[in-house]
């Protein structure tokens, strides 16, 4: 008898976690849906499903969430683009205009992961704050990752002509592009949290 009811117990706690496991999954596709549909606001909202799913159970349908981790995103893309040019400065074989021209893209990322950085906490203090703080703390946000944005395109306007070979100059573009993009996408997440919250 005891044994049984053992037995029973553990039947049904392996039922309990199998109804949790799947409440938990079925919340996904609730939040998947609300991604989805603000990432086809965005300019690239393919880019912007795939690199925010992964986060569908922390977002939920938060739309904070949602602009907080793609600021996040963004700024994970430039500090991995900043690094990726940095390495390429110190590669093997480059000529000395190259590498004054890499540094000179290294020392654009690192004013663009700062401005990034800075809005990831100013963005935490917006969620957080009454309306008038709200207002000033949330154009500080769009201000700096607006700038960031700017700031990403003289990286490779910077080159012009022979200064660096095709495939640098194409790996170079290819880094900054995906850091130009997840910003794009950051940015009109955030300008949609923003005019919501103003209403
Ligand atoms: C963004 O990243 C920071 C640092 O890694 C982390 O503390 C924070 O929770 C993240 N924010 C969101 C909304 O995920
Ligand atoms: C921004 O930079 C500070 C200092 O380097 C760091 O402590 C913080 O975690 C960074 N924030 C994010 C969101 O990565």
């Amino acid at each position: 008898m005891a044994k049984s009811s053992l037995l029973l117990l553990l039947l049904l706690l392996s039922i309990l976690s199998i109804a949790a496991a799947a409440a938990a999954g079925a919340s996904s596709p609730s939040s998947a849906t609300f991604i989805k549909a603000k990432c086809s606001a965005t300019k690239y909202p393919d880019l912007c499903v795939r690199s925010l799913s992964p986060y569908a159970s922390e977002i939920q349908q938060n739309s904070w969430k949602l602009a907080a981790t793609a600021l996040n995103v963004s700024l994970a893309t430039a500090q991995s683009a900043k690094a990726f040019v940095g390495r390429l400065s110190r590669a093997k074989g480059m000529r000395p205009r190259e590498v004054e021209a890499l540094h000179d893209c290294v020392d654009e990322m690192a004013d663009t992961v700062y401005r990034l950085n800075r809005s990831c906490g100013e963005l935490e203090r917006a969620g957080r704050a009454r309306r008038e703080e709200f207002l000033w703390r949330i154009s500080n946000v769009q201000t700096w990752v607006s700038a960031a944005l700017t700031d990403d395109n003289t990286c490779t306007d910077g080159f012009p002509g022979q200064i660096l070979n095709g495939r640098v100059k194409a790996s170079v573009s290819s880094g900054m592009l995906s850091v130009e993009h997840s910003t794009s996408n950051a940015l009109a997440l955030i300008n949609q949290y923003a005019s919501k919250h103003n209403m």
